[in-house]
């Protein structure tokens, strides 16, 4: 899959089953992730990947921070807690940041462009993902589920797996690119970009294999 299509065609999962991904792509993924952009090269991040049966134990974790809250009904404790266990692997993005001259909101932009490089890598591995945000994730209990100290934060997980047979993807609608890009004309005046639309862009059906897929059709 070339990387234009990759960044067309990823879509969040609406259900996520085995199989998740191997340690071999897990070490691919985390390895994107890493190569975010990054002001200064602080490294303002860090990873947390929950699989197999440890997710039980994140669950545990969920389930007493929400009943910490005290006022939470049983159904919202363990609707909270089963989100731990809802694929087959996670990988919790920690915006891990560095006293520094670069701000913390762009320390903050690097941690969240490792989280999108985790759903694209996926993607292009042949797996489905879920950037989702992290239940009660203030708590002390979750907190230190994550091993979080002190300045640090969950920007939130990315679920991994595999998008279930017969659950069909919501469709997402184009954004005319006039709505939301103007380019800054020489007399200063905001100008709109012409409205070019994902769908107008040179991503086939073909090139939208994952990468090592078999190819239907001929070769060459
Ligand atoms: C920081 C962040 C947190 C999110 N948390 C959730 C969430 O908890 N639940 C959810 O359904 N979608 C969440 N989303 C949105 C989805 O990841 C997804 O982007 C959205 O549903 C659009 O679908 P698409 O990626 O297929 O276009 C979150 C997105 C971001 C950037």
């Amino acid at each position: 899959m070339g990387a234009l299509a990759c960044l067309m065609t990823r879509r969040t999962a609406t259900r996520l089953v085995e199989p998740g991904p191997t340690t071999e792509q897990l070490a691919v993924i985390l390895s994107a992730a890493t190569t975010a952009p990054d002001h200064k090269m602080l490294r303002p991040w860090r990873f947390v990947v929950v699989r197999g049966e440890a997710r039980a134990t994140l669950a545990t974790a969920i389930a007493e921070a929400a009943q910490a809250v005290g006022t939470l009904p049983e159904p919202v404790v363990r609707k909270a807690a089963g989100k731990a266990t809802r694929s087959p692997a996670l990988i919790a993005v920690v915006a891990a940041r560095v006293q520094s001259k670069v701000p913390v909101g762009e320390q903050d932009a690097s941690a969240a462009a490792a989280a999108q490089n985790i759903c694209l890598a996926a993607h292009a591995l042949g797996l489905a993902s879920a950037w989702k945000s992290v239940p009660l994730l203030d708590s002390a209990q979750v907190r230190a589920a994550f091993g979080l100290a002190d300045g640090e934060e969950l920007v939130g997980w990315v679920e991994l797996g595999t998008q279930a047979q017969g659950m069909p993807l919501p469709s997402r609608p184009a954004v005319p690119l006039d709505q939301v890009a103007a380019e800054l004309a020489v007399d200063g005046t905001l100008r709109p970009v012409a409205a070019v639309v994902p769908e107008q862009l040179p991503v086939s059906a073909a090139a939208a294999q994952p990468i090592g897929s078999a190819r239907s059709g001929p070769v060459g």
